[in-house]
């Protein structure tokens, strides 16, 4: 590709993985125009937005102008983990498998011939008590999802590799879960959380005694991941599904990483165990193809990512921890009780007829429910 004439869109480009792509992008020539819901506010993409072209909106009614001039489609939006999927699983399917299709329709009739879809590792996943099943699994391995996340992650690849020929060029990556520091942080990623913990508790809770696997990657690394998908020869990606992983680490062994890399910058934690949760996720996977096909290795390791955000957070980043935007099941909860409030007298502190308030109305019944 002709990196300095080049425009991707970038579809959730306002996100903890987003905002780290677009800034990457930028510095290696690339014009980005954002598309975003902005569910999280704009924190990530601020500091370089004029450099931008950010258009807000929602990924499930796309206007077909958003793809004038784009050679590259990157998505890397909708709703990015099992408690968010869960607590609305339609809208969940709207935007992780049906948006992801529509736009790849679309790519198809305005002739963007690459488009970047961000999956997820944890459609590999076996749970903890299936010995059989817990080997390390590569892009090959037949997978059966069953959380309403993964699973529309995966409807998501299969209608995206369907649409695949010789003018159509969908590419999958797998990512494991992320860590390290993003200017649209997440605090509800394992990794961070632990930090997070660190700073605030003193300690780290361990679920179900950290037995489970989990393939880690850091965010900048996933960032060059999706360039060299972008920049390599068509052919060589064309249909491929890539996982984008650093290491695999059982999750006890994770927080003793963590806890001895704080140990260095002099941060003393505890850890502990807590067995009650059982609803566990786990699974390993082998990330050598992308390696061997496109030269990406990740470079970023757990420790240097934990001191890395340890040094950002003693600098003063990300600190107000209760803040329920870097938890995003916190903060969908909250905007949708907002959103029923809101619906009730159609706006909430400034009136939108010059302070004239409308006549109180009686709330009937079902109003009340749906107020709830
Ligand atoms: N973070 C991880 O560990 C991880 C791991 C594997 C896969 N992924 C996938 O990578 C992608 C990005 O993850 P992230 O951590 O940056 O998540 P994020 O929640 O920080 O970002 C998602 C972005 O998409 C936007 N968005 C959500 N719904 C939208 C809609 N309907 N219309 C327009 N914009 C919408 C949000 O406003 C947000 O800016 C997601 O698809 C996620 O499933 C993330």
């Amino acid at each position: 590709m002709e990196k300095t004439r080049d425009k991707v869109l970038l579809v959730g480009g306002a996100g903890y993985i987003g905002s780290a792509l677009a800034r990457e992008l930028l510095q290696r020539g690339y014009a980005v125009r954002v598309f975003d819901r902005l569910f999280y506010g704009d924190m990530g993409i601020r500091e370089f937005s004029e450099r931008l072209q950010v258009v807000v909106g929602d990924m499930r009614h796309m206007p077909k102008s958003l793809l004038d001039d784009v050679r590259a489609v990157v998505n890397v939006g909708g709703l990015s983990n099992d408690p968010t999927a869960e607590f609305n699983p339609q809208a969940n399917y709207e935007m992780n498998t049906l948006a992801t299709e529509t736009l790849a329709r679309l790519c198809k009739e305005r002739g963007v011939r690459r488009y970047l879809f961000a999956s997820s590792c944890s459609i590999y996943d076996v749970g903890v008590h299936d010995q059989e099943r817990d080997v390390i699994y590569d892009e090959t391995a037949a997978v059966q999802p069953r959380a309403a996340y993964a699973v529309s992650k995966y409807e998501g690849e299969q209608r995206l590799l369907e649409l695949a020929d010789k003018e159509f060029c969908p590419v999958i990556l797998r990512k494991g879960t992320v860590y390290g520091f993003s200017p649209r942080m997440r605090y509800d990623l394992v990794l961070n959380t632990f930090v997070k913990d660190a700073f605030t508790k003193g300690h780290l809770t361990i679920h179900y005694g950290g037995e489970m696997w989990r393939p880690l990657v850091d965010v900048r690394d996933v960032a060059r991941a999706y360039i060299a998908c972008l920049d390599a020869d068509e052919n060589l990606v064309r249909n491929q599904i890539f996982n984008v992983v650093h290491s695999n680490l059982r999750v006890s062994e994770l927080a003793l990483r963590v806890q001895s890399a704080l140990r260095t910058k002099g941060i003393n934690v505890e850890i502990r165990p807590d067995y009650r949760y059982h609803g566990v996720r786990s699974y390993r996977v082998n990330a050598e193809k992308i390696n061997r096909v496109l030269g990406w290795r990740p470079t970023v390791s757990v420790e240097e990512a934990v001191i890395d955000l340890a040094e950002k957070i003693r600098a003063g980043n990300c600190v107000d921890f209760e803040n329920p935007r870097y938890y995003n099941i916190a903060w969908l909860k909250l905007l949708e009780e907002a959103d029923r409030i809101i619906r009730l007298t159609g706006f909430l502190l400034t009136s939108p007829n010059g302070g004239e308030v409308k006549s109180p109305r009686v709330v009937q019944p079902m109003e009340r429910q749906a107020a709830r």
